[in-house]
């Protein structure tokens, strides 16, 4: 459908005011930007309801969630200039707002932390729980060079880095279960969820959600999801705090992805493969209809699990599968 020019000047005239806000909002750790003020860039642009899922499911923040903001700034030093951060209260899943409506590209690391998710999402179509202050849970969206190829093994990498920064922590026996949970003793302290945008003429963009749990309460049941532990539990301490474990995240993120960048996930597959909580093992690939058994013959440079069966060795991709493991698990 063709689109009239005054179409084309209302929508520069909105993505002006909107990173205009969105710019002050980070800028300010959401500190006193209410509802109001995003209303008022609203009222301005009738073209708003195409942007609504965005703005209408972040709830405010509150003044703690502003100190957290401020305190990363500061623990971040000299990188922080590199990221563009929100910390918000609350929202429905920090990746659906990454996907559904991307922040503007300004050369920054654009991420979105909620200290509460409403409806957090986890790999194949399940849901991610989490406790608030119990729960680290965030998106980063990652940007790459216009022309670069599908980012084979990304998923990968940003599990690697997870486990760089977690052991940075003083986690001890973190290892990695393709393709990307982060395991401690075989129980499962994080997950991450990667999400390709849709390129629609622009260059690739990628939603790393990651969501580590912190303490988990006493209570906790996670449907489906047995073994599983909190950073306070694997460090048999009080966990530093979300500010700071976020920070070491982000910092490990921006180096391995440096890395990345220019050499893609071949440079980063020894330190995955030393890492890896199956090198070896009986497993089994659990996908929509079939179930594919073997032994795991570590990852290969595109980040595809590899799995020697009884005819031969097979390449699987993420996609809509599992791995889980048979007899015998993580050592
Ligand atoms: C999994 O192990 O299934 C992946 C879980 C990923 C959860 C994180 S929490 C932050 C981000 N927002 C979401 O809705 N999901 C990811």
């Amino acid at each position: 459908m063709p689109v009239s020019t005054s179409t084309c000047r209302r929508v520069r005239a909105f993505r002006r005011s909107y990173s205009a806000v969105r710019q002050r909002v980070c800028d300010r750790g959401r500190v006193g930007v209410t509802g109001g003020a995003w209303r008022a860039v609203l009222a301005d642009n009738a073209l708003f309801d195409l942007h609504l899922p965005l703005l209408s499911s972040i709830t405010p923040s509150t003044p703690s969630a502003s100190v957290s903001a401020t305190e990363l700034a500061s623990l971040l030093g000299a990188l922080a200039h590199e990221f563009s951060i929100e910390w918000v209260d609350s929202c429905d899943s920090t990746n659906a707002r990454m996907v559904d409506a991307p922040p503007p590209a300004d050369g920054r690391v654009h991420v979105l932390v909620a200290d509460r998710q409403t409806a957090g999402r986890g790999r194949r179509g399940r849901q991610w729980l989490s406790w608030q202050g119990a729960s680290l849970t965030f998106s980063v969206l990652w940007r790459f060079e216009p022309g670069a190829p599908a980012p084979a093994g990304l998923s990968l990498a940003a599990g690697l880095a997870l486990a760089r920064a977690l052991e940075q922590l003083g986690v001890q026996g973190v290892q990695l279960k393709w393709p990307n949970d982060v395991l401690v003793h075989g129980d499962k302290l994080a997950g991450i969820l990667v999400e390709l945008l849709p390129t629609r003429g622009r260059p690739p963009a990628a939603v790393i959600g990651i969501g580590l749990n912190l303490r988990l309460p006493a209570d906790a049941t996670i449907p489906g999801q047995t073994g599983v532990t909190g950073l306070a539990h694997a460090l048999e301490a009080a966990p530093p705090s979300p500010p700071a474990v976020l920070a070491t995240i982000l910092g490990e993120l921006h180096r391995l992805f440096d890395t990345y960048a220019v050499a893609g996930f071949p440079a980063l597959r020894g330190a995955w493969e030393q890492r890896n909580a199956f090198a070896g093992l009986p497993v089994a690939i659990v996908g929509e209809g079939a179930t594919q058994l073997g032994t795991c013959a570590g990852v290969d440079d595109d980040g595809a699990l590899l799995l020697r069966t009884d005819s031969g060795l097979q390449r699987i991709l993420a996609g809509d599968v599992s791995l889980r493991p048979l007899a015998g698990g993580p050592p």
